[in-house]
C-alpha cells in the first residue's frame, strides 16, 4: 500500500502551482502544509463517498484533495466538479480534465455549469450525495439555493461543507466592480436554527463549517 505517498507526491506536484496555495483554507506554501486540506482529505478517507460535488474552486485545491482521497480509497467514488469559470477562463472549455489528469487526479467530471443550472438538469434527481462541498459564490443566498436544492439528495450520513463561513472580507476575484462581501456566515447562523441538523464550524483562515443531519438517538440500553 502506497496510499501515504500518493498524498504526499501530489503535495510536491502542486508545490509547482503557488495559486492552489491561495483563498483561504489556511495553507502554508513554504512549510508545504495544507492547513483545512488536511481536513478535507482526512474526511474524504474516512466517509468514503461514492459520489462528492463541489460547488467553485479557484485552482482546484479542493477537488485534487478530495480526488486524491478518493482514488487513494478504494477509487470507486467520482467527483461532479461544478464550476462556470466565472474568475477567468482556468475552467473553461473542457480543461478541467487534461489539469486534473496532469495532478494523477482522473475521477472528477467537470461541468461548465452554475449549481443553478445542474439543479434543473435532467440527472439532478438520481445523484445521491455522500460529500458536498460549497464553495462557489460566497452568499447568503446563493449558499441557501445551493443547500436546499441539494439536501433532498444528501445520502444517509452524508456531510456539507460550507467553505469561507468565517470570513466577511469584500471579494473582488470577478473585478473591482462587482466586489461583493461574504456572507457564507449568515446561512450557516440560519442552519444552527435547524433541530435535525448538526452544525460545526472550524473558524480556522477563512473557515469551513461541517453540516450533517442529526444520527437518530441511541436506544435506551437497559440497566
Ligand atoms: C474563486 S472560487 C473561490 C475560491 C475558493 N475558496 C477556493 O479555494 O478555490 C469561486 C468559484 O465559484 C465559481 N462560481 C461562482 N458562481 C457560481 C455558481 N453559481 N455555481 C457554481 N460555481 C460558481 C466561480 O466560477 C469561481 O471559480
Amino acid at each position: 500500500m502506497n496510499t501515504g505517498m500518493s498524498l504526499f507526491s501530489l503535495i510536491n506536484e502542486m508545490a509547482m502551482t503557488p495559486d492552489l496555495w491561495e483563498m483561504g483554507h489556511g495553507q502554508d506554501f513554504e512549510r508545504r502544509e495544507l492547513g483545512l486540506g488536511w481536513t478535507y482529505y482526512g474526511l474524504a478517507r474516512t466517509l468514503r463517498p461514492r459520489l462528492a460535488v463541489i460547488i467553485g474552486s479557484w485552482r482546484g485545491f479542493v477537488p485534487l484533495l478530495i480526488g486524491r482521497a478518493i482514488q487513494d480509497n478504494d477509487n470507486r467514488g467520482r467527483i461532479l466538479f461544478i464550476d462556470p469559470s466565472f474568475a477567468d477562463d482556468h475552467w473553461k472549455d473542457g480543461r478541467a480534465d487534461k489539469y486534473f489528469a496532469s495532478y494523477g487526479i482522473t475521477c472528477i467530471e467537470h461541468r461548465q455549469q452554475t449549481s443553478q443550472e445542474v439543479v434543473q438538469s435532467a440527472d439532478f434527481m438520481q445523484l445521491e450525495v455522500d460529500f458536498l462541498f460549497i464553495d462557489g459564490l460566497h452568499t447568503e443566498e446563493q449558499c441557501r439555493l445551493e443547500f436546499e436544492a441539494f439536501l433532498p439528495q444528501l445520502a444517509p450520513g452524508a456531510i456539507a461543507l460550507f467553505h469561507d463561513s468565517h470570513s466577511q472580507i469584500l471579494s473582488e476575484i470577478y473585478g473591482p466592480e462587482k466586489r461583493y462581501k461574504h456572507t457564507t456566515w449568515r446561512y450557516v447562523e440560519e442552519l444552527r436554527g435547524h433541530a435535525d441538523l448538526q452544525v460545526f464550524d472550524l473558524a480556522i483562515a477563512q473557515g469551513v463549517t461541517l453540516v450533517q443531519r442529526r444520527p437518530r438517538p441511541l436506544e435506551p440500553v437497559g440497566q
